[in-house]
């Protein structure tokens, strides 16, 4: 199928995404967000996310077709992430996204989170070079993928053994008062701060540790000792310093971790993708080893880095094109769908 044009549906997290492509053109990106209601939870809370999702569809749906100047019945294919992600969320997403691939008698396409996280560069950037490494972070996912095909052959090469990257900036966030989510309080304050004034861990970073596997419960336990030290001793907390050396760590371990895994695999192109790609420090150290390790570096814009509807379609389209088998109508969520 050439230039598909593929609805995509994203209920993975906190997100209710409704993206439309035609081909790797981004036609909408429909979106609505239940964030403000997990705020005072500090995290985000599933039962409040699912409620959300069932109130957000419909209007959502109906908001991308309308930004997208097409009709329900030029759509060739309906794609929605099946995992992985909080089950009943997901589960609202894939009723809606099987309710309408039925009612226009089109395929629908089961697809896995991750990938569509590395599927939404070519939106931005063009087809993907392959075999291409990526990294994805973000509050629910910290994994390094091997894409040496992205419609038929995505690998894991390493994931978080606890916290995920945005689960520690937005734990590490609340012991300094700053508000959730915690990633862009934390960038700005770091801003100000000296990123080597105080020399917190670098999780799993020993000769004998997986390579490729990260750590960030250690870390964030590290910050909030130091801290509560500080004011058990009744000295100021230098949120600026603490923000801008913890931020270091976590920029340190993902982009020594990414290039070293694409020195040891030969492969000369590296992705980034998930929220807390936003980070301005993570960003500039990715270029700076990238550029020194002779590796070409694609970060989609920040909108496209966060959870949405578009990175759904845009792997629907792409599997679409490639003739690969759409899911069956029994397709059922699978919170830890592995890649
Ligand atoms: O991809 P995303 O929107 O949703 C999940 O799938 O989790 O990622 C949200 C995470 C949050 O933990 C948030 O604190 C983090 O991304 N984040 C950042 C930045 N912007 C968002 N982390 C570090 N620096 C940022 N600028
Ligand atoms: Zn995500």
């Amino acid at each position: 199928m050439s230039e598909p044009l593929v609805v995509g549906f994203e209920t993975s997290c906190d997100e209710t995404g409704v993206g439309v492509v035609r081909g790797r053109t981004l036609l909408a990106d429909a979106l609505a967000t239940s964030v403000a209601e997990h705020e005072r939870f500090g995290g985000v809370v599933p039962e409040i996310a699912s409620r959300a999702h069932l109130e957000a569809m419909v209007p959502t749906v109906h908001r991308a077709l309308a930004e997208a100047g097409v009709a329900a019945s030029d759509v060739d294919a309906v794609a929605v992430t099946a995992g992985p992600g909080l089950t009943g969320a997901l589960l609202v997403g894939l009723a809606a996204a099987k309710a309408y691939a039925l009612a226009l008698d089109v395929p629908l396409y089961g697809v896995n989170h991750l990938a569509a996280h590395v599927a939404v560069d070519e939106l931005q950037h063009g087809r993907l070079a392959e075999p291409s490494l990526a990294l994805l972070v973000s509050g629910g996912h910290s994994s390094l993928l091997l894409v040496p095909d992205l419609s038929r052959e995505v690998t894991s090469l390493g994931r978080t053994v606890d916290d995920a990257a945005g689960e520690a900036f937005d734990k590490v966030a609340r012991v300094l008062g700053l508000p959730f989510p915690g990633g862009p309080p934390i960038d700005r304050a770091a801003r100000e701060g000296d990123p080597s004034a105080i020399a917190f861990p670098r999780g799993l970073t020993g000769p004998r540790d997986a390579p490729y596997d990260f750590s960030f419960s250690g870390l964030k336990t590290a910050v909030a000792r130091w801290v509560e030290a500080r004011q058990r001793a009744g000295e100021p907390v230098p949120v600026a310093d603490v923000a801008a050396s913890f931020q270091e760590a976590v920029a340190d371990v993902l982009t020594a971790k990414a290039v070293r895994a694409c020195r040891d695999h030969g492969v000369d192109h590296l992705v980034l993708g998930g929220g807390v790609a936003a980070n301005s420090r993570l960003r500039a150290l990715a270029e700076e080893r990238c550029a020194a390790a002779g590796i070409v570096l694609r970060v989609p814009r920040p909108g496209l880095c966060t959870d949405n509807g578009a990175m759904v379609a845009a792997l629907g389209s792409r599997l679409a094109e490639a003739g690969v088998e759409p899911s069956a109508p029994d397709l059922g969520a699978d919170s830890s769908l592995p890649i």
